[in-house]
This record gives structure tokens, C-alpha cells and sequence, in this order.
């Protein structure tokens, strides 16, 4: 049971509802009478795109995007590398980039030069999580769900090792489970 790892939980699937539909409505209102295009960065944003874009009522497109950090452990490096771009031309596109966390900045930094540079009318950020306290590169998201703290959160998208992407709420993981020499098996 993956859910005898979490230690507690810090985002219900209602407060997870509540959130991702007050977002969206702010996304209406931001965008009235344009057509934005959402951006989500694999793989960790696919929940929250698809509540997201269902709780819109605008007229939007949509397209996926894949990156790899070259870090390692858990912290992303300054190195990125796409491995699967975009279907859609961007250019003159009012943009909205989807991601689950903002953490360090850095794939994000190099995400949204990359896609400047393939000159959109407009890029936004909206990610569902941010933790600014990690923050090495100045990004800043035009949308946040939650602030949240230096946690190690998993679920609703969010992994470890592959693991929990599944969980319908967003949960912090069991200390044990991430540091196998404190229970000897993780
Ligand atoms: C997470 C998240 C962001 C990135 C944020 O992705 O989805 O893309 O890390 O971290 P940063 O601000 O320190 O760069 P991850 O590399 O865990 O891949 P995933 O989306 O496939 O889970």
C-alpha cells in the first residue's frame, strides 16, 4: 500500500479541487476573449493539466513537452535537455506553461528561454506547487496553487522513483522511505 509511506497529508483532493478550480477561473478572466495555449511539462504536470484545462471554460489548445535534468539525486541541475518537444508552433501563441513544482528554478529557467526564443505573444507560469525557498534561479509563476515548505511531497503527479504519481492527494513521504540505511529496505 503506497499510502502507508506517506507520513501526512498536506493537500486533500478537495482542497486539490477547491485550488485548481480557483486557478482556472482566474485563467478565464486573465485570458477573456483570447485562445492560450497550455504547455505541460511531463511528466509530473499531467494530473494538474488535465483538472486544470477541464475547470476552463475558455476555448485553449494544448500540447506536452518532456525535459531531463542532467542532476543528480534529488536536486535538478542547470542542465536540461528536451526529450519530447512540442507539436505546435508557438509563435504568436498566448502561452501557459503547467508544471506541478517550482523548485530550484532551473528547469524552468531554461524551459521558458528556450521557448521565448520561438517568439509566443505571451508566456505565463502556472505550476500547482512552489517552493521558494530552493529557488537558485530568479523564476517567478504568474499562477501558484500552494506555497509549500522544503518537503518531500509525492502524489497527484508528483513521484519518488516513479512511485506514487497515482495518489488522488498530495502527500509528505515517510523519511524512511527515501533514506533505506533507516529502515534497511526502501
Ligand atoms: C520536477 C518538476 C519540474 C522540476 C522542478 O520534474 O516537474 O519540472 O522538477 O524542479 P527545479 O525547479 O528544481 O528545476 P522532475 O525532474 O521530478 O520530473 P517529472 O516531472 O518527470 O517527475
Amino acid at each position: 500500500m503506497q499510502a502507508q509511506d506517506i507520513e501526512r497529508v498536506l493537500f486533500t483532493e478537495e482542497a486539490l479541487r477547491t485550488r485548481v478550480a480557483e486557478l482556472a477561473a482566474q485563467i478565464d478572466r486573465d485570458y477573456a476573449g483570447r485562445e492560450p495555449m497550455f504547455i505541460s511539462v511531463l511528466r509530473g504536470s499531467f494530473i494538474f493539466m488535465a483538472d486544470l484545462v477541464r475547470a476552463v471554460t475558455l476555448p485553449c489548445k494544448l500540447d506536452f513537452m518532456a525535459v531531463s535534468s542532467y542532476g543528480s539525486g534529488t536536486t535538478s541541475s542547470g542542465q536540461v535537455k528536451i526529450t519530447k518537444d512540442l507539436s505546435e508552433n508557438i509563435e504568436g501563441r498566448d502561452i501557459v506553461v503547467v508544471e506541478d513544482i517550482l523548485d530550484s528554478g532551473n528547469t524552468l529557467a531554461y524551459l521558458l528561454q528556450i521557448l521565448q526564443a520561438r517568439r509566443p505573444a505571451s508566456i505565463r507560469l502556472c505550476t500547482l506547487l512552489d517552493k521558494p525557498s530552493r529557488r537558485v534561479k530568479p523564476v517567478q509563476a504568474d499562477y501558484v496553487g500552494f506555497p509549500v515548505e522544503d518537503l518531500f511531497v509525492v502524489g497527484y503527479g508528483l513521484d519518488y522513483a516513479e512511485r506514487y504519481r497515482n495518489l488522488p492527494y498530495i502527500g509528505v513521504l515517510k523519511p524512511q522511505v527515501y533514506e533505506p540505511a533507516a529502515s534497511g529496505d526502501a
